[in-house]
């Protein structure tokens, strides 16, 4: 099987690797994108020689090879007689593309792939052979629409996915800040918590010997109060003793325990816990099921028509669901690149997110520069390359919103 994978050739791009044009210490600084104008495996070429290893979050959304008549071509088939059948086609073209992004990320860079059932496993073939099994992250499974669309087998599907891996085991994905408080059942005059978290060490080196100092008295009240001292004779003693009678260790040692014992919780039992309190700095585990009105389809149409007056693209993505994957898998400085941008949602969702938290991030956007057909509706706008719809957009955002500079670079 891998050696057919490795049979897929790069056939449609032959160009040099040339040093870039704008050198990355020459973006602009502060909230900005470059869009590059053609096809992203030329210009992700192109621009290696300044960008290789530079890049902390690529997120596509790339053809899904339905062969629907969009405004791109969306149909990418081969012969069956082949171990990956009618899929071939588009691996071929992915390939290229996701061994060159490849050298373009950071160690701790993070690669994101929307796309849906029907390339689905193939994609996670390629990335698997590319990036590495080991660094697979998730299989994020989106809801587009609430009803779902063409039915197979009386399957309406409403989901898609997003694809996520990391370039090294150095690739961390930061997570959602905690903004619901809701599982916070519990208030002390240090705010909301909850009792989640053991204050007796499990696992390695959790026995008294590892740690002789950690394992000591401890002495609590019917309130569940936590004190180091017996300060009266109603107070219970409770060791870290666990149920099979193993004698282990506290998390802490005993000056911590002292000085920090507010956040310490005995239950009526004598299990000491440690308090988990609410904040809103500390960031959670994204889940790997999302499912948001705000992630839906619809929206993202809507979001088109208001920009262009017309939904003059067939398969944009809502702002919201880029944002929260943005924000959820890098840092606030990251370089962004999207070379699948269509309108520009990603540059637009990294531009709200900076506004939101002062971030600096920068997006680097390649579109095609493909002729818009005469009968399509963009046309009848006034568009005649789909480039110029990407362009559109971060016009606009630039008329509305300040601090917004973006800069268009074609690259032959
Ligand atoms: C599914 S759309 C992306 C939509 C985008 N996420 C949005 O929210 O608008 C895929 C885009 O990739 C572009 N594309 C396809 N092949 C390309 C290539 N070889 N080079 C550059 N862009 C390409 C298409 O023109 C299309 O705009």
């Amino acid at each position: 099987m891998l050696n057919q994978i490795n049979q897929i050739e790069e056939t449609d791009i032959h160009c040099e690797i040339n040093a870039l044009e704008v050198p990355l210490a020459h973006l602009p600084s502060g909230d900005t994108c470059v869009l590059y104008v053609g096809d992203n495996l030329h210009l992700m070429k192109k621009i290696a020689d300044e960008f290789v290893g530079k890049v902390d979050l690529c997120y596509i959304d790339p053809p899904y090879n339905t062969g629907s008549k969009f405004i791109y071509e969306d149909q990418r088939v081969s012969q069956k007689d082949n171990i990956w059948g009618t899929h071939l086609g588009w691996m071929e073209f992915m390939r290229p593309r996701l061994e060159t992004v490849n050298s373009l990320l950071a160690e701790t860079g993070i690669i994101a792939i929307s796309i849906d059932d029907y390339e689905q496993p193939y994609l996670r073939v390629l990335m698997d052979q590319i990036f590495g099994q080991e660094n697979f992250i998730s299989c994020i499974a989106t809801c587009r629409s609430n009803n779902g669309k063409s039915a197979r087998g009386n399957v309406a599907t409403n989901h898609e996915y997003i694809v996520v891996y990391g370039k090294s085991k150095k690739s961390k994905i930061r997570g959602f800040l905690e903004n619901d408080d809701a599982s916070y059942d519990k208030t002390d005059t240090h705010g909301k918590y909850r009792i989640d978290g053991l204050f007796r060490k499990k696992g390695d080196a959790s026995l008294r010997t590892d740690r002789p100092n950690m394992y000591f008295p401890l002495y609590f009240d019917r309130n569940g109060n936590v004190f180091t001292e017996r300060l009266s004779d109603d107070l219970k003693e409770v060791f870290p003793v666990d149920s099979k009678g193993v004698e282990r260790r506290w998390l802490w040692g005993k000056d911590k325990a002292r000085e920090e014992s507010w956040k310490l919780y005995a239950s009526a039992k004598g299990v000491v816990y440690v308090k988990n309190y609410f904040d809103m700095s500390k960031r959670v585990k994204p889940k790997s099921l999302w499912i948001d009105n705000r992630y839906l389809t619809e929206r993202a149409t809507n979001e088109i028509k208001e920009i262009y007056g017309d939904k003059i693209f067939e398969t944009p993505k809502p702002i919201s669901l880029i944002e929260d994957l943005i924000e959820s898998h890098t840092h606030e400085q990251a370089l962004i690149l999207d070379f699948f941008a269509g309108t520009g949602t990603t540059a637009h969702a990294a531009h709200n997110l900076n506004k939101r938290d002062k971030g600096k991030r920068k997006v680097i956007l390649m579109e095609q520069d493909q002729t818009i057909k005469t009968d399509h509706l963009a046309f009848k706008h006034g568009f005649r390359k789909i480039s110029d719809i990407t362009k559109a957009r971060l016009e606009w955002i630039a008329n509305r919103e300040s601090g917004f500079t973006f800069q268009v670079k074609n690259i032959q």
